[in-house]
């Protein structure tokens, strides 16, 4: 039986959501990953210091007993975010980042930058005090198309953003395309992370035998020349690629809709998916750095001392579980996976 011992891995993109649904996920990530940056998209946002400690304090209260996670916080950047709020975020020392959602952009993101321009002040004190901003890198613009949103973003946003900011520590999150993989490898101060579902699939897996909102998410699936470029970026041993699963829980009822939301749900096997990922690449040797020493190094944060053991054994990824409203269904449910974390 093959097996596979790393330095205990962190998640540097995790949506934790609240309350009941806080407690419900909250476990399937400690059992998988010391840290994760925790996205601040509640109803209403985690926009001030005074926030982010409040949550903190919440998701703090769910760790299951006897186990560790450190929860590493992040602010919402809005059209009234201020310079002092950054001073203030950086001297907090547990907030992390701060992140930039285009208004309507995704979910709970009306609160979002309405034009980025509008944040220049904060950008130059983030830049001064060296805090890094996370960016959903996708337009709003509904004339553009849904699958060009990410490339279009990164021509008429981030590069002159880049521009203005040069010495601005910024991870493109979430990324989706070769272009992204091209911009991130041709400028300074500038990572990406990369979730288990664009490693996996491509946009083909939304329509395979009808529609599948479980593998709806943003920015979406895109064609699978994207999709190799992310996984060559992730094996490839650069730095500036790392794990960040984007895992967004919402109940069955509120995915199987008219009108579904926006996110797979993968914290309950995230370390399986990307070795099932990694090794179709034969990269296994590579996830380890990915998973455990980039995002740390980047976020100038140490690396973990544990470790954890992946084993090469067949199983079935549940068809759901637990949560609130209705049930959570994992990103691939159902399906047969060659390696479980133990
Ligand atoms: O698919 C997504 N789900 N993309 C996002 O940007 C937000 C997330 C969520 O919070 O559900
Ligand atoms: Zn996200």
């Amino acid at each position: 039986m093959q097996k596979l011992t790393i330095t205990r891995p962190d998640d540097w993109h995790l949506h934790l959501r609240d309350g009941a649904a806080l407690k419900a996920v909250l476990p399937h990530t400690v059992r998988q990953f010391a840290r994760a940056i925790i996205m601040p998209n509640l109803k209403p946002p985690v926009r001030t210091v005074a926030d982010a400690v409040a949550y903190r304090d919440r998701i703090i209260a769910a760790i299951p007993a006897g186990q560790q996670f450190e929860p590493l916080m992040t602010l919402y950047l809005t059209d009234n975010t201020s310079p002092e709020d950054i001073v203030a975020a950086k001297e907090s020392q547990f907030v992390k980042a701060v992140k930039y959602y285009p208004a309507g952009a995704t979910t709970n993101s009306d609160f979002g930058v309405t034009d980025i321009r509008k944040c220049d002040r904060v950008f130059a004190a983030m830049q001064q005090v060296d805090l890094p901003l996370l960016l959903h890198g996708e337009v709003t613009d509904q004339a553009v198309d849904v699958f060009d949103r990410e490339q279009v973003f990164i021509e008429q946003q981030l590069i002159p953003l880049k521009q203005r900011f040069p010495k601005l520590r910024v991870v493109l999150e979430h990324i989706t395309t070769s272009d992204a993989v091209e911009f991130v490898l041709a400028t300074d101060n500038i990572a990406a992370t990369i979730t288990p579902q664009h490693l996996l699939f491509s946009r083909n897996i939304l329509f395979k035998g009808g529609i599948r909102p479980h593998f709806y998410c943003l920015p979406i699936l895109k064609r699978e020349t994207h999709r190799r470029a992310l996984l060559q970026a992730a094996t490839s041993g650069n730095p500036k690629f790392f794990l960040g699963t984007d895992s967004a829980p919402h109940p069955r009822d509120r995915k199987e809709s008219d009108c579904g939301c926006a996110g797979c749900f993968s914290a309950l096997h995230a370390m399986e998916l990307y070795a099932e990922a990694f090794e179709s690449a034969d990269a296994l040797d590579k996830l380890e750095a990915f998973a455990s020493f980039y995002g740390p190094d980047f976020y100038q944060l140490p690396r973990n001392t544990e470790q954890i053991t992946l084993t090469q054994k067949t199983w079935r990824i549940p068809d759901e579980v637990p949560f609130v409203e209705s049930g959570l269904v994992p990103l691939w449910a159902g399906e047969e996976i060659a390696w479980q974390i133990s």
